[in-house]
C-alpha cells in the first residue's frame, strides 16, 4: 500500500484554505486508500522566534482539528513530531550528507531570513537546516507520497536528493518519494489579497477565514472580501481574481463548478452571501466536533500517544539502518545476542 506522509506546523491556526486544500482530502481518500501518517511537525515552529506557550496550545489545537475534520486513529497514524525521536536522529545523518549550498538555496530561506533578520536582528541556524528535518520526517517512514502545496515542493525535491545521495554513497537505505499536489481547484486565496494564498502563518486576518471562527465571524470576513471592478460573475482568475476566489470556495464546499457556478449569479452580493452559507455549513460539524472533542482530552491524548508509538514502530528500523549504513558502531545492550563477528 502507497504510504503518506504530511505534516502540519503549529505556527499559526489553521485556515479554510488548508482544510479545502489538503485536511479535506487525507480524510476523505488518504486515509482510506493509503498507509497515511499525519503529523504535527512541532519542531519546525521552533525555527523563528516563538512563544513557548503558543506552540504548545496550537500543537494540541492542531491535533483536535486533525480529528474533527474526519481523521479517524484507526485508519491512519496522528501524531507530534517531538514525541517520536527518529526524526531528530534521521535529521543529524542528512545535515551530513546536504550541502550548506543546498540548503542556502531554498527559496523558503531566502525570503524568510532576511524577514527574520530585519524582525529580531538574527536568524536561527535551524531555519537554515529545518529541509533536514522536513526530509528526516519523510524518509524516516518511507513514505512514497507526500501531499504538499507548492511552497514546499522545493524541500521535497531536496527530500528526493538526499534520499538518492545517501542511497547511492551508503547503500540502498530510502524510499525516494515524490510531492503530491493539492486537490486542483482547491487552492483558497486571501480574501483581502486574492492574488495570494490563504496561509495560517500570515497572522492578520481579515482576509483569512480560520477553521474557528464563529459562524458571524466568517459570515463578515466573506462578505467583506475584496471583489473586482465590473459587475457581472465571470470565472477569471486573471483578471477578476477576487470574484474567481469566491467562486472556487463556493464550488469546493458545494461540489459545484466555478465556471457553471458563475452563470447563476447576477450580482457581487447574491455570491457573497451564498459563499459565506456554504463555508459556514462546510465549518459547521468540524467545528462541533472540535468542541466535543475538547471536552474529553484525554482521549486526544490517547490518540497522539498511541500515534507516537505506532510511527516510532515504523520509523526505528530505517533510522536504524540508516545509522549503520552511515559507518556508527551499533551499540549493543545487555540483551542483544553477541555482535556479529564479520563486522
Ligand atoms: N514544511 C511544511 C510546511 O511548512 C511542514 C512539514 C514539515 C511537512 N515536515 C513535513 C510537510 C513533511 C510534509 C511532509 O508546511
Amino acid at each position: 500500500m502507497t504510504r503518506v506522509f504530511s505534516g502540519v506546523k503549529p505556527t499559526g491556526h489553521l485556515t479554510l484554505g488548508n482544510y479545502l486544500g489538503a485536511m479535506r482530502r487525507w480524510a476523505a481518500v488518504d486515509q482510506h486508500e493509503a498507509d497515511a501518517l499525519f503529523c504535527i511537525v512541532d519542531l519546525h515552529a521552533l525555527t523563528v522566534e516563538h512563544d513557548p506557550a503558543r506552540v504548545r496550545r496550537l500543537s494540541r489545537q492542531a491535533a483536535t482539528l486533525l480529528l474533527a475534520s474526519g481523521l479517524d486513529p484507526e485508519l491512519c497514524t496522528v501524531f507530534v513530531q517531538s514525541h517520536v525521536d527518529e526524526h531528530t536522529r534521521l535529521s543529524y545523518l542528512l545535515e551530513c550528507v546536504a550541502t550548506d549550498g543546498e540548503m542556502r538555496r531554498m527559496i523558503q530561506y531566502k525570503e524568510k531570513a532576511p524577514r527574520e533578520r530585519a524582525r529580531g536582528g538574527s536568524v536561527r541556524l535551524s531555519l537554515l537546516t529545518y529541509p533536514a528535518l522536513m526530509a528526516a520526517d519523510i524518509l524516516a517512514y518511507g513514505a512514497d507520497e507526500v501531499p504538499v502545496g507548492d511552497d514546499q515542493t522545493q524541500h521535497v525535491e531536496l527530500t528526493r536528493d538526499l534520499a538518492v545521495r545517501f542511497n547511492q554513497r551508503y547503500g540502498h537505505t530510502f524510499t525516494v518519494p515524490k510531492a503530491t499536489p493539492p486537490t486542483v481547484g482547491a487552492r483558497v486565496m486571501n480574501l483581502q489579497d486574492p492574488t495570494s494564498k490563504m496561509g495560517k502563518s500570515d497572522d492578520a486576518g481579515p482576509g483569512i477565514v480560520y477553521l474557528l471562527d464563529e459562524p458571524d465571524v466568517v459570515r463578515k470576513k466573506v462578505m467583506r472580501a475584496v471583489t473586482d471592478s465590473g459587475r457581472d460573475v465571470v470565472h477569471d482568475r486573471e483578471e477578476r481574481p477576487g470574484v474567481a476566489n469566491l467562486l472556487e470556495i463556493l464550488a469546493a464546499c458545494t461540489g459545484g463548478d466555478p465556471k457553471e457556478l458563475a452563470g447563476s449569479y447576477a450580482s457581487y452580493g447574491a455570491l457573497k452571501k451564498d459563499t459565506a452559507d456554504a463555508v459556514v455549513e462546510v465549518l459547521r460539524p468540524l467545528r462541533e466536533r472540535h468542541q466535543a472533542l475538547c471536552a474529553d482530552p484525554g482521549y486526544v491524548d490517547g490518540v497522539l500517544r498511541d500515534g507516537a508509538e505506532r510511527a516510532r514502530a515504523m520509523a526505528r528500523p530505517t533510522v536504524d539502518a540508516a545509522y549503520r549504513a552511515i559507518g556508527l558502531l551499533p551499540a549493543v545492550s545487555g540483551a542483544d545476542p553477541a555482535p556479529n563477528a564479520a563486522r
